[in-house]
């Protein structure tokens, strides 16, 4: 069974402005990169090389510039438009030509993740075939996530809650949700909630009803990064920009990733590097053939 990528991209950033006046939100820089470049090389890092992008009506040609068809990094990229907000899980709505049989991985266009071992979570939340796999991190404003509450004894998962006014737990669900294509079916039988989207809690709960909720927990050591506020904005490109100064390493490039996977070859990393000879992004991928 294939799976197949959808990054969520939509929502008119209205907590940025005016920043995202004129830019969509995913598009804005986090340190030397566009924001959507981290979920790409999140969702390519383990194999997938067919993603649909969904975004709004007024930024989608401006997606397209930036990541084409894909075919640079020998991925295809499908575009698909979301005139309203009306929630994550409409995902799965929009995508459905897309999807087709697939199964897939959501991930939002915003959500940055970093650590060690989340490459193996990732290899092996996409063996995954019947089921859902999600990932919980702690945090320490749980009002504002979808929260995942545990049985104290056994560690069961009992119930999700969208945003409790008192929450129970401090881990939150991150924005990569693994899912079987009965997603889709799903998505199409829920009612808009009170803030009239389609809340991807409310899929969760499903999965979880069925006894086919797998929730995999983010520990220390795993950076789950927010893009919402002016202040996270910034403190994610400080974060991105300590690391690749220190370790010389780039985090997020889907370049680089492309190659690693297999899906470009020496040649080819070494065109896109020339296309890009006069940043020191390129110069950095012209090294990686060293
Ligand atoms: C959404 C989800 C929430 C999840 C969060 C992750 O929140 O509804 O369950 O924890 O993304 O970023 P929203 O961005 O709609 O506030």
């Amino acid at each position: 069974m294939t799976r197949k990528g959808i990054i969520l991209a939509g929502g008119a950033g209205t907590r940025l402005s005016p920043l995202t006046k004129a830019v969509s939100k995913q598009l804005m820089p986090i340190y030397d990169k566009p924001m959507i470049y981290y979920p790409l090389s999140t969702l390519m890092s383990f194999g997938i090389n067919e993603i649909l992008i969904i975004c709004t009506p007024y930024h989608i040609d401006s997606f397209k510039s930036l990541l084409g068809n894909g075919k640079q990094w020998g991925i295809r990229i499908d575009y698909k438009s979301q005139p309203n907000p009306e929630g994550i899980a409409q995902a799965f709505i929009l995508g459905e030509e897309f999807l087709d049989d697939s199964n897939v991985a959501l991930i939002l266009g915003d959500n940055l993740f970093y650590g060690n071992n989340f490459e193996n979570d990732l290899n092996d939340a996409n063996k995954d075939k019947d089921c859902a796999t999600v990932f919980a991190y702690p945090v320490s404003d749980p009002t504002r996530y979808g929260i995942i509450y545990f049985d104290e004894k056994t560690n069961d998962v009992i119930d999700i809650v969208e945003k409790p006014k008192n929450p129970k737990s401090n881990y939150a669900m991150t924005g990569l949700y693994f899912y079987d294509n009965k997603v889709i079916n799903y998505a199409k039988s829920l009612k808009p909630s009170d803030r009239d989207e389609l809340e991807i809690t409310d899929i969760n709960k499903i999965y979880l009803k069925e006894n086919n909720l797998k929730v995999k927990l983010l520990g220390r050591g795993m950076a789950w990064l927010d893009t919402g506020t002016f202040d996270s904005l910034q403190e994610a490109g400080t974060f991105i920009r300590t690391l690749e100064r220190r370790q010389g390493l780039k985090i997020g490039s889907p370049e680089e990733t492309a190659w690693k996977s297999g899906f470009i070859n020496n040649k080819q990393l070494k065109n896109l590097a020339l296309e890009m000879s006069k940043s020191t992004y390129g110069d950095y991928l012209l090294n990686l053939l060293k």
